[in-house]
């Protein structure tokens, strides 16, 4: 008798998990079925406003009246869009966002001689990265390879880096400096992997290993936090001045730099396999994790209005006191904890992952269609310091929120 209750207790609890996980998988799919929906009507929206592309009229972010604002092709971001359009595609497989894709990216073209500052990866490894990997095209590989050496030219071999800026000025007006480094420049050497695999030339992949390896010597501190702006001595290499441009104070840590190192790190583990790099992304991870709030998106800066925290009077960061949140940080950190997961075996940052994601995609972060200036994600933050972009949306947290969902879509 006790056999037969037992027997029929184990086929009871083998039922439940299999009912609990089809509601699991049931409910993946309806989460990621409306916010596709969401995606491409918002999208549609922002096409219909933004009409072709004019080499001038990349969307970036919304004014104080709720008018789209956009920046030609040599600011920092007009790749997300393009990038944005080829995860609707990837999402869809409609070939509608397939021809939106192509288009918008093709006129990035120019920017593959630029050599302005180190955004390219930026502005042509969002666009014309996800091109190659998706709908491959004659043409798109040498881009790559001439963008990817376009960026080479700002690598300089005594301070092992490539330049971010061309100059730097720091808030307090100290500091001057002319070899300035930031910890978003990370994320532009996901495009010399690219470029060293397509070509066979090992120079891309070595300046990328050379400057990710200068950058956790002189950005981290011990506790894995980071600084914005490393200025650099161009003769002898050293650093000269640790400090911020866009974060609260000096001393303190951005919530979107934190973001642009764990995915910066992560991806060099996915490039090169060298474990110190995945030991930097979990110990970067962990710091942005333990200062989470509950609802998981962040202050704009960790230690706004903290003790030991003060923001230079130049900075407007000394008069604007509303603590208020940044969710491109979010959008950027769901997608790297994504990726974070999966190569460090831990279940725990996927579960960070989509649990971010989840809260972005509430009612609080996510737009009302027709509202936003047809931008997805709401509460956003360009630069506190420089009075710009403050809570509103921005065209990068929405490409990294639709890089999660596809992301979260893969996942099994
Ligand atoms: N790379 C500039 C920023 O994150 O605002």
């Amino acid at each position: 008798m006790k056999k037969i209750i037992r027997v029929n207790l184990q086929i009871l609890c083998l039922f439940i998990s299999i009912i609990s996980f089809s509601a699991c998988v049931e409910s993946k799919s309806k989460f990621i079925r409306e916010n596709i929906e969401y995606a491409t009507a918002q999208t549609h929206l922002m096409l219909k406003n933004v009409g072709e592309p004019t080499g001038k009229n990349y969307p970036r972010s919304m004014d104080d009246s709720g008018k789209l604002t956009t920046t030609d092709m040599y600011d920092w971001t007009p790749g997300f869009f393009p990038g944005s359009l080829w995860y609707l595609y990837e999402l869809t497989e409609d070939s509608v966002w397939l021809a939106e894709a192509e288009k918008w990216t093709a006129s990035l073209e120019p920017l593959k001689t630029f050599t302005g500052n180190h955004d390219l990866g930026f502005m042509i490894y969002c666009s014309y990265g996800n091109a190659l990997r998706l709908a491959p095209k004659a043409g798109y590989r040498d881009i790559i390879i001439q963008s990817a050496e376009s960026l080479s030219t700002r690598f300089d071999e005594r301070t092992q880096t490539i330049k971010s800026w061309n100059s730097f000025q720091s808030w307090d007006g100290e500091t001057s400096g002319q070899f300035p480094v930031i910890v978003d420049n990370m994320m532009n050497l996901e495009m010399l992997f690219a470029a060293s695999r397509l070509s066979g030339n090992k120079k891309y992949y070595n300046i990328a290993v050379a400057h990710a390896n200068t950058t956790i010597m002189n950005h981290f501190r011990d506790n894995y936090s980071t600084y914005h702006v490393v200025d650099f001595d161009s003769i002898s290499g050293k650093a000269l001045f640790r400090g911020t441009a866009q974060g609260y104070a000096d001393n303190s840590t951005w919530a979107r730099g934190q973001a642009w190192i764990i995915y910066g790190f992560t991806m060099m583990y996915r490039e090169t396999k060298d474990p110190d790099y995945l030991r930097i992304a979990i110990n970067a991870a962990n710091y942005y994790l333990r200062h989470l709030p509950e609802d998981l998106i962040p202050l704009w800066d960790f230690n706004v209005c903290e003790v030991g925290y003060t923001p230079d009077k130049k900075s407007y960061a000394s008069k604007y006191e509303k603590r208020i949140k940044d969710a491109s940080a979010a959008c950027i950190t769901s997608s790297a904890l994504f990726e974070l997961g999966i190569l460090a075996q831990e279940s725990k940052y996927t579960d960070y992952a989509v649990s971010m994601l989840y809260r972005l995609s509430n009612m609080q972060y996510k737009a009302p269609i027709g509202s936003n200036a047809n931008f997805l994600i709401m509460h956003c933050v360009g630069s506190i310091p420089h009075q710009s972009e403050i809570d509103k949306p921005l065209v990068y947290a929405d490409y990294y929120f639709l890089e999660a969902l596809a992301r979260y879509k893969r996942s099994k």
